[in-house]
């Protein structure tokens, strides 16, 4: 199969869908593999390394589009891209589509057939979501850390204390896959951690795991309130699955808690567990609103791009290359895992929430039915 890995044109991302390895594993496999000129430098990637691993590099992203029968991305396709998508091909990245309808019409009318990295499922896990959900929550720490300094205008505070003088306290809401990473990477630079979950099986696993500067608490309001009054930093990293984040911390809140302490709101992506979260970018990543620092960044993973290019790459590799064997129809056959993933197939909706999302049932039908 001819595989096109095109730069990614969203502002500030530096991603690729793309390593070297990977190159390496399609071409090892039979694939031919192109890529755009300059795909990789985000990530510190150059041509020369996709050269050796046996791709062809193409001057534009036109022509990737035009040679390629299946193209691997990170993001989904913005505007510019829509007129380059062909019948037929088969588009692997994420899609988000329920929060993007224009995108879903336009794939629709396109008839390609989009894979999306967000809805590929292996019992109750994404793989696909996981290694990005690492990235945000360990850097959540290191963000909370930064924004801590005066300077910054944080609360003036060490994270990790010196002699004689006390380290921070961090405050986690939720302590799943980000809540976990960000628990251990604050606790790494050396501040006392507490993560608050409703999810008991999940509270004994912390329970478990966790190092003795770290803590795993049944979240209920009054437990809240006694956390926030004296937390210094405060990781939003709640989510319960296809349902809106609750707003765990409301506005008045903000004022029984210390001034210039800094919440970190990695939740962000599906509206946030902070009432007064607003979305932010990395060009300009925080805001004060009571004395507190919020830092809202919805793509937190961009910012160490190279790590979260060979994270995502990890994961995407191994569907990746049973797609391109088998294409579109016999990998879903073959995979549940890769049928969930299966969001739009020449022209119609195969994965009911989007369509429910947008009203749209009457384009949905079921992945069995098509890929017959
Ligand atoms: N901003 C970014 O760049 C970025 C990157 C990756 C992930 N995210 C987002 O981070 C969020 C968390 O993702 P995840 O992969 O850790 O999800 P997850 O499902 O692994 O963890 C969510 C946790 O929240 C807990 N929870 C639910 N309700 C709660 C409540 N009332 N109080 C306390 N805990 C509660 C659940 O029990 C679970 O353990 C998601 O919204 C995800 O989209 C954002």
């Amino acid at each position: 199969m001819k595989i096109g890995c095109p730069k990614e044109i969203k502002n500030h991302e530096y991603r690729v869908g793309l390593t070297p390895n990977a190159v390496l594993a399609y071409v090892q496999d039979g694939h031919e593999v192109y890529i755009e000129k300059g795909a990789g430098l985000g990530s510190a990637i150059s041509d020369e390394e996709y050269v050796s691993a046996g791709a062809k590099i193409l001057p534009s992203a036109e022509e990737v589009w035009n040679i390629a029968e299946m193209l691997v991305k990170v993001k989904e396709p913005l505007e510019s891209e829509y007129k380059l998508m062909k019948e037929n091909q088969l588009v692997y990245t994420y899609f988000h589509f329920a929060a993007n309808e224009p995108l879903l019409k336009a794939c629709l009318e396109r008839k390609i057939i989009s894979l999306a990295y967000e809805t590929v499922q292996e019992g109750h896990a994404l793989p696909l979501l996981k290694p990005m959900s690492e990235v945000a929550g360990r850097m959540s720490a290191l963000m909370g850390a930064f924004y801590s300094a005066r300077t910054q205008g944080g609360r003036g505070l060490l994270p990790m204390g010196v002699t004689g003088v006390a380290p921070a306290d961090v405050l986690i809401l939720g302590g799943g896959i980000v809540g976990t990473n960000a628990a251990f990477s604050a606790a790494g630079l050396g501040a006392r951690v507490t993560v608050l979950d409703i999810n008991l099986n999940r509270l004994e696993y912390l329970g478990e795991i966790l190092p003795p500067n770290m803590k795993g608490i049944y979240n209920d309001p009054l437990t809240l309130n006694q956390y926030l009054k004296t937390a210094d930093i405060i990781i939003g990293a709640v989510l319960i699955p296809g349902a809106k984040t609750p707003k765990l911390v409301k506005k008045e809140q903000l004022k029984i808690m210390k001034p210039g302490a800094v919440l970190v709101d990695v939740a962000i992506d599906q509206g946030g567990c902070f009432e007064t979260s607003i979305p932010t970018t990395h060009s300009d990543p925080t805001f004060v609103m009571e004395n507190i620092l919020h830092y809202c960044v919805a793509n937190m993973p961009g910012a160490y791009a190279r790590t979260s290019t060979f994270a995502l790459n990890n994961a995407t590799l191994s569907y990746g290359l049973q797609l391109a064997e088998l294409g579109a129809e016999k990998a879903c056959r073959a995979s549940g895992a890769i049928k969930l993933g299966l969001n739009t197939y020449k022209g119609v909706i195969t994965y009911k929430p989007v369509a429910e999302a947008f009203g749209m049932e009457s384009k949905y039908t079921k992945p069995e039915d098509v890929i017959r």
